[in-house]
């Protein structure tokens, strides 16, 4: 089993991501690396297909990079890379461009969805990226992609394009491409903001008061979670009573999943508590979940040498697990 699969490197990590998404790949970790492998890359490559700015896409690669540790993923466990340092991505992807169709790409919905109506203003590499990602598990004979709902599609293209491959350019008994099947990763808690229960809990807030973040101590974390937007409510002792209550439920599903519990089981401790008593046992559960996350992530980002080492070392494993791969793909083409 190899499983493959990239993040954008977004910088201003808050407890969305690690909730979300961080603490997933640790997870993803922790059960495959037993009987495969895992490469994890930050998706740099990705990051150019539309308006960003080098120096914040610089900081932000090394910060999910030191995330990424600091949260437990192992280095010398799982590959860990960013793709810009590892060629064979772009250079397979432009292998690819003469697989791929115009009118598969032209069909994805994703690009429909972000280019809207201004489709001839889009950078070329917005529209093609899906060949991007196509190449980045196509790489490494990758078997299984973790993919949520919005992927699915990008990944069938990676399949279309692999089969398409083999077939115009690859023997039957010696396919080129491995065909990846997707893999249905563990389920991820979806955190909102502290100061208004509809709106996702996300960097580009303007109330730093309605995230946690990744980098608060652990006063500023307890301060965020008493000034938490409430009503004057106790909790209720079953999750069904928290359906018109959003805010509510948002503190709730955080201790369950810092706790590694359910809501029910939280609320079958904590309901028939007011706010008063259940925000400060709500710090202490983050406090002590994140507070040695916090100090590593800290440390760690601000380790240029450590990061650039770390990053180094995935690399150069990526690429070698990457040439054969590539090699036969040029030797394909008569290249
Ligand atoms: P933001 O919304 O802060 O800009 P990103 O869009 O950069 O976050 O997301 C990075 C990763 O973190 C994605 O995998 C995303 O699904 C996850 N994520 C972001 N915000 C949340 C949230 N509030 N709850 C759960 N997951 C989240
Ligand atoms: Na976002």
């Amino acid at each position: 089993m190899i499983v493959v699969s990239g993040i954008q490197p977004t910088g201003n990590l808050h407890l969305g991501n690690y909730l979300g998404a961080i603490r997933n790949w640790v997870k993803m970790q922790d059960e495959i690396d037993a009987d495969g492998r895992c490469l994890f890359f930050l998706a740099d490559l990705h990051a150019i297909s539309q308006p960003h700015d080098p120096a914040e896409l610089r900081t932000g690669t090394l910060e999910m990079a030191a995330a990424l540790v600091a949260c437990g993923l192992d280095p010398s466990r799982c590959v860990l890379f960013n793709q810009a340092q590892v060629p064979a991505h772009a250079e397979l992807q432009w292998l690819l461009m003469g697989t791929a169709r115009m009118g598969w790409l032209n069909r994805m919905t994703q690009w429909k969805d972000k280019a809207g109506k201004n489709r001839e203003g889009q950078s070329a590499a917005l529209f093609s990226y899906p060949v991007l990602q196509a190449a980045d598990v196509l790489l490494y004979q990758t078997t299984h992609v973790p993919v949520g709902e919005d992927q699915k599609q990008h990944l069938e293209l990676a399949r279309d394009i692999a089969q398409k491959f083999n077939n115009d350019f690859a023997s039957e008994d010696e396919p080129v491409f491995t065909l990846p099947d997707p893999f249905i990763p563990p389920a991820a808690a979806r955190i909102m903001s502290l100061r208004d229960g509809s709106k996702k809990m996300s960097k580009s807030d303007p109330s730093e008061m309605s995230r946690i973040a990744l980098a608060d101590d652990a006063d500023t974390m307890a301060q965020k979670v008493k000034k938490a937007k409430t009503d004057p409510e106790p909790l209720p002792s079953e999750v069904e009573g928290l359906s018109d209550r959003p805010e509510a439920l948002n503190l709730v599903t955080i201790y369950a999943a810092l706790a590694n519990t359910t809501p029910e089981d939280v609320l079958a401790q904590h309901g028939g508590a007011g706010f008063g008593q259940f925000k400060p046992a709500l710090a202490e559960v983050l406090v002590e979940t994140l507070g040695p996350i916090r100090n590593r992530f800290v440390d760690l980002k601000d380790d240029r040498e450590q990061l650039d080492a770390i990053l180094a070392r995935g690399a150069a494993q990526a690429r070698e697990l990457g040439t054969p791969t590539l090699d036969a793909a040029y030797q394909a083409l008569g290249l």
